[in-house]
This record gives structure tokens, sequence and C-alpha cells, in this order.
């Protein structure tokens, strides 16, 4: 299948699941403009080096808690993108609390969790949602998909209410069934405007958050995720999916 992905951003994409999506997205579809966002560039060395040689990534430098700054990145991709608008934003930056019980858990790690992994998305696509519109305008004959414009909230198994059958995690539960519920009404709000918007769980995958033992490395969980980017419609819009395409329950 060969679909045009002409712009992408991806947020936390210096370490994880986030830079393994920079690196596959650059060797498979190829995007004419990749901003990848990292916080610390004391960090995001792997990064760096990529964008140094790679002249499609475009560095922005984004804690998703600073809200007052999303107009100045909006702007900013704004002037890159032009007339084409933004194809596809990836939400993927994200926390995971490691407190399990809830003898355990204080609120201050539940404010983190909702913050990072709800709050910080849904402001962010409030932001890049001129863009995305500008998009999927501008290329009115296209099917819907990344060749128009879509959100792609990354979220987690963990979060879905009908699969849990183990109990606690609170904060991480909570902020990712947040962002599920969050993604339905993106897709019913972006209906009109032909933006897809799904919720996606990567798989438990080798990073820093998933630790040694998940089954899924990085390249695994990227290339599962390109395969389904690549064949995103309007049937999968305002679904929960697992990286190789799979529904999931809310
Ligand atoms: N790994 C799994 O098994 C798994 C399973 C289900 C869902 N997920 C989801 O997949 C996404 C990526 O996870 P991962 O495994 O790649 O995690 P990771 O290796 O821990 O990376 C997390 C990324 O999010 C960024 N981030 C965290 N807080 C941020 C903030 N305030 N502002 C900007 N960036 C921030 C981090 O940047 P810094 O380096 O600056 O901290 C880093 O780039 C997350 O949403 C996670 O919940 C992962």
């Amino acid at each position: 299948m060969s679909v045009k992905l002409r712009s992408v951003l991806i947020t936390g994409a210096n370490r994880g699941i986030g830079l393994q999506l920079v690196k596959s997205l650059t060797q498979t579809l190829k995007p004419e403009i990749l901003f990848a966002t990292f916080r610390d560039a004391s960090k995001s060395q792997e990064l760096q080096d990529l964008a140094s040689q790679n002249k499609t990534i475009r560095l922005l430098q984004i804690d998703v808690r600073d809200h007052e700054k999303l107009a100045g990145t909006a702007e900013a991709v704004a002037k890159e993108v032009g007339d084409g608008g933004l194809n596809l934003l990836v939400n993927n930056a994200g926390i995971s609390s490691k407190v399990a019980k809830l003898s355990a858990v204080r609120q201050q790690e539940l404010l983190d969790n909702l913050e990072i992994n709800a709050v910080a998305p849904i402001l962010m696509t409030k932001a890049m949602l001129p863009l995305l519109e500008k998009a999927s305008a501008s290329n009115p004959n296209a099917q819907p998909g990344i060749g128009r414009a879509a959100v792609v909230n990354v979220s987690s198994i963990l979060g879905s209410i009908g699969l849990n059958d183990l109990g606690g995690m609170y904060a991480y539960r909570c902020s990712k069934a947040a962002i599920n519920a969050a993604t339905k009404s993106m897709h019913l709000d972006f209906r009109k405007a032909k933006i897809i918007a799904i919720a996606l769980h990567p798989g438990w995958v080798r990073t820093d958050m998933g630790g040694t033992k998940a089954p899924l490395s990085t390249e695994q969980s990227a290339a599962g995720i390109i395969s389904l980017l690549e064949s995103l419609s309007t049937q999968h819009s305002g679904k929960f999916l697992q990286y190789d395409g799979k529904e999931l329950q809310w």
C-alpha cells in the first residue's frame, strides 16, 4: 500500500517508542517533514544525531505540561508545513506511575499521570487542530487517513475498563481511560473535517517504561504501528486499536 504522509508530529520522540517511530518512519513512509519533540537536550543525543543526518527531522523542545507554549509551537509548525497543514499528530509522550496499590497511591501521582497522559494530549490536539483541518481540506479528493489528517493518541491496554482483570495502577489506568474517552469525542467532533482519531495500544514494549521483560522490541511495535497508520480509514476512527490492528474494548 502506498499512502503519502507529508507531515507528522510525534511527542516524546527522544527515547522509547517515540524515538523508534522517528527512525522507522524516516525509513518507510519517508514523510517530507517530521517534527520530533524532546524536552531535555541532555537526554536526547540519539535524536539530535538522527536530526543532524536527516533534514526531514525538525526538533521541537516541548515539555507537554507547558500549555502556555503550545500556541508558539503551533505557529512554528504552521510556518514549516505551509498550506499543506499537518497530516498526522502522534501524542506519544507519557509517564507511568510505578505505584500499583490503592494503599500507596498519592494525589500528586494521580494528577501527574492525568496531566501528562490525558490533559496534555487533549491540549496538544486543540493547538494543532487548525493545522490538521488545513491538511484535510487541502486534499479533498483523498480518502480519510494519514494522506489527509489523523490524530493518534498513544494509550495503553491498561486504560481499558473492560479488560481490567487485575485491578490496581490507579494513576496510569485512569489517565489512559481519560485519553480514550477524549479520543472518542475527537472522532465525533472531527468527522465533518474528515480527520481520523484513534486510541492506540503500542503493545508491551521493551522501553524504560515497558521494562526488559516486555515481549516486543521497539522495532516490532513501530513496524505494526506504521502498517496500521498506512491502513487507517474512516472505519478505524473512534476506535481503540492495538499496534497490530486488533480492536480492544474500551
Ligand atoms: N512501553 C510499553 O510497554 C507501553 C505500553 C502501553 C503504552 N505505552 C505508551 O507508549 C508511550 C511511549 O512509551 P515508552 O514506552 O516509549 O516510554 P518511555 O521510554 O518512558 O518514553 C516516554 C517519552 O515520553 C516523554 N515525556 C514524558 N513526560 C514528558 C513531558 N512532561 N513532556 C514531554 N515529554 C515527556 C519522555 O521524555 P523524557 O526523556 O524527557 O522524559 C520520553 O520521550 C506512552 O504514552 C506510554 O504510556 C507504552
